[in-house]
């Protein structure tokens, strides 16, 4: 029997929304699904990975930097809005944010950051949407700019996103969050 297929696609900055988009694949991996996981700052040559109609859902997520989606991730909704409006199968979206580890922050931003922004550019289609904390690495081997690193310190002091400089790596990720919207998604598919 031909498995199901279902399309993760990221936009990622420092690594976190990348772990968490693996994550997701292997729940789906291991229940029977046939996953293509696809980052869109480096996507497929080959645009065969964008035939829609293949897919029983799709899972688009991205790292939040200022209030900010990745470039790739708004471009890439941007250009396809027509398409994910009409798309037959599932539609889910999460972000990898510091202010979703922080539960005063948590409602505001799991709306705010993903069905309100899809919203706005015109994609009204959303079946599953969340909100997930981030790595925060701020070790010498981390992926952040030093200033990165400056902002990140700073928000957190001013949020009570906990942010320990003193603390190299921190990672605020709920993997058991992140298994069960996985879990929620497959349930829809
Ligand atoms: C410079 C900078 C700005 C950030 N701005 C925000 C923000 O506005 N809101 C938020 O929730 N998280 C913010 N974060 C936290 C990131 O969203 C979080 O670290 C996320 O996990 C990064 O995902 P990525 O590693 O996939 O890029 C910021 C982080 C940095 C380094």
């Amino acid at each position: 029997m031909n498995k199901k297929k279902v399309l993760i696609l990221y936009g990622t900055r420092y690594g976190s929304t990348e772990g968490i988009s693996e994550r997701i694949a292997s729940i789906l991996g291991e229940n029977e699904f046939d996953v293509l996981v696809v980052d869109l700052k480096k996507p497929p040559a080959n645009d065969e990975y964008l035939s829609f109609d293949n897919y029983a859902g799709i899972l688009i997520g991205t790292s939040i930097k200022i209030g900010q989606w990745t470039k790739h991730v708004k471009n890439f909704i941007t250009k396809k809005k027509d398409a994910l409006n009409s798309f037959k199968g599932k539609l889910g979206f999460f972000v990898s944010s510091g202010y979703a580890a922080v539960p005063e922050h948590y409602e505001k931003v799991k709306v705010e950051y993903t069905k309100d922004a899809l919203n706005k550019l015109g994609v009204e289609k959303v079946d599953l949407f969340d909100a997930f904390g981030g790595l925060m690495d701020l070790s010498k081997t981390s992926r952040m700019s030093w200033l990165d690193k400056k902002i990140l310190v700073m928000v957190g002091k001013q949020t009570g996103l906990e942010t320990d400089s003193t603390k190299e790596i921190t990672d605020l990720r709920d993997w058991i969050q992140i298994e069960n919207f996985a879990k929620e998604f497959l349930q829809l598919l």
